[in-house]
């Protein structure tokens, strides 16, 4: 079993990254971004509730996102392994996943980090923004995810520095370079 979780600002390509690595390397592909945006789209008591944060750019409260993490687990259990892609972004998040995978011995191999610099994120989340219709795609709600970001996620990079699982990718290269560097961090956990 493989378990990655990629990391990074708002636009520095996990969204991107992770539908390649699920696809090469065989992963369910859990993105709390998204499963919070279908529950919004189909305008169910909790995605009202959850658009109330994403729509100013705030977290979504940890309690939420956590019970959706376990709900999603239960029903994928199965899987060969998984990459989570916007989770965690909160040590309370961290703990909760260390506790689930490690229950069952299937504990994080890897965390890729990836750094893109803040007027590229800029760039990247207004181009999209175009034509992506979401909601928290404006400059505004989007300087809101990035200070979000330094004060509440951050912390999360000295948390898997000290389990020894950080990997820094550059994310300023091109989509297939990123991928590439990616690939060879996984294949070295793999290795081992
Ligand atoms: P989420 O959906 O996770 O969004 P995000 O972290 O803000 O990231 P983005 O989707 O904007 O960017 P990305 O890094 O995935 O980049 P992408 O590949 O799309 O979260 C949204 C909201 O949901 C949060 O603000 C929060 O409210 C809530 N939420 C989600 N998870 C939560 C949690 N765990 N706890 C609490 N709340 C939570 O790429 C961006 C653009 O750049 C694309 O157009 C892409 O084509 C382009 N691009 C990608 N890579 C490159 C490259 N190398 N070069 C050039 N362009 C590139």
């Amino acid at each position: 079993m493989l378990n990655i979780v990629i990391f990074g600002p708002p636009g520095s390509g996990k969204g991107t990254q992770s539908a390649r690595i699920a696809k090469k390397y065989d992963l369910r592909h859990l993105s709390t971004g998204d499963i919070l945006r279908e529950e919004m789209d189909k305008k169910t008591s909790l995605g009202k509730k959850v658009s109330e944060y994403i729509d100013k750019g705030l977290l979504v409260p940890d309690d939420i996102v956590l019970k959706m993490l376990y709900d999603y687990a239960a029903g994928h259990m199965d899987s060969p392994g998984f990459i989570f892609d916007g989770f965690p972004r909160t040590i309370v998040q961290a703990e909760a996943l260390d506790k689930l995978l490690n229950k069952r011995g299937i504990p994080i191999n890897i965390v890729l980090s990836v750094e893109v610099e803040e007027q590229e994120l800029f760039k990247r989340i207004m181009g999209r923004g175009e034509d992506s219709g979401r909601s928290d795609d404006s400059e505004e709600i989007a300087r809101q995810r990035l200070d979000v970001y330094k004060e509440q996620s951050m912390p999360l990079i000295d948390y898997y520095k000290q389990q020894g699982k950080i990997v820094t990718i550059d994310g300023m290269k091109p989509v297939d370079e990123v991928f590439d560097r990616i690939c060879q961090a996984i294949e070295a956990v793999k290795a081992v």
